[in-house]
């Protein structure tokens, strides 16, 4: 049985990306292995600067976890800051840390080239994050391909402690989800918050359908022949319908006569009764915050416990324990 850890950031809202890139796979994989899930606030602060916000997102991506089937008592289920000794790691590995090789992170290199002004918490993102995953001793982080690098410097830093101080950190694989680049946004495009082109998990009816009928399509006529192979509208609908609906849709497709206006309707109504059963659960959540809390704080308590032996053997072996 494998430790796997992953996490994903508070910085909006969620969405179809996030939910078939990450939720979806780390519950299932709560029935066959070790299972480290968490909220990562600290590094959606890099992004979200409005406390309100943050706090909101957050208790809105548990809620949302929890809704998706998420279930605390078969698995770590937490918010990082709730766990500070996360932070005491992370000092101690980024000066263990070279800044060249912080430098080659292209997503760090993709950010300033958006324009963004760096702060030293972007730059050091990589070292909370491989604090993150060794405090743990993960041996799998599920992760997307434009994560990948982090867990590799993750690998590097990992691999230069327990060659200082003698062995101390599993040094963990990424397993890359390569679902994640077929999620297409309404505008066809990876679906990314950045892009303003998301389908959230829980949205209302209407705008679900709104959205649903603002995916871009080509201007195929209905009647001409149709390439499900280069259609956003079709990829999404391969993630909702059941495997043989699927192949009719191709042959639709194929043969031309189906309009993708007929496609979107079809599409609105099975994410609609996808997420059904766990709206209602969400609705329930909704209205207790303050049981979602409770969850979060037992979490958090029981993820401290992994944490501590870890810490505790860190602060010895570089003499942070002096008495
Ligand atoms: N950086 C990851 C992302 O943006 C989130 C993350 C933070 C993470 N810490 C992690 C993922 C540890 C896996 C393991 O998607």
């Amino acid at each position: 049985m494998a430790r796997i850890l992953s996490g994903i950031q508070p910085s909006g809202t969620l969405h179809l990306g996030n939910y078939f890139a990450m939720m979806k796979r780390m519950i299932e994989f709560q029935n066959e292995h070790e299972l480290f899930c968490f909220i990562v606030n600290y590094h959606a602060m890099t992004t979200v600067q409005n406390g309100d916000l943050l706090r909101k997102n957050t208790l809105e991506a548990a809620m949302d976890f929890l809704a998706l089937g998420l279930d605390p008592d078969r698995c770590f289920f937490w918010v990082q800051s709730d766990v500070p000794e996360v932070m005491e790691l992370t000092w101690i590995l980024g000066c263990h840390t070279s800044v060249g090789l912080l430098e080659r992170s292209h997503s760090y290199k993709d950010k300033i080239a958006r324009g963004i002004t760096p702060s030293c918490g972007l730059f050091t993102y990589p070292v909370l994050m491989a604090a993150d995953i060794l405090l743990y001793q993960a041996d799998l982080v599920p992760v997307g391909r434009d994560q990948k690098q982090h867990v590799e410097i993750t690998r590097d830093i990992a691999l230069r402690f327990n060659g200082t101080y003698g062995e101390t950190f599993a040094v963990p694989e990424p397993l890359i989800s390569d679902e994640i680049a077929l999620i297409p946004g309404l505008d066809g495009q990876k679906m990314s918050k950045s892009y303003g082109n998301t389908i959230n998990i829980f949205e209302t009816e209407k705008e679900l359908k709104k959205k649903v009928m603002r995916i871009v399509t080509d201007s195929t006529p209905v009647e001409e022949p149709k390439n499900p192979d280069t259609c956003s509208l079709f990829a999404l609908y391969r993630l909702f319908a059941p495997a043989d609906r699927i192949e009719e849709m191709r042959g639709c497709y194929l043969a031309g006569g189906t309009g993708y206006g007929e496609v979107k309707k079809e599409l609105f109504g099975l994410i609609w009764e996808y997420f059904a059963p766990f709206r209602e659960k969400r609705e329930h959540l909704a209205g207790d915050p303050a049981a979602v809390a409770k969850k979060l704080a037992e979490g958090a308590e029981k993820t401290r416990a992994v944490a501590a032996p870890t810490l505790d053997d860190v602060k010895r072996k570089v003499g942070l324990r002096y008495r």
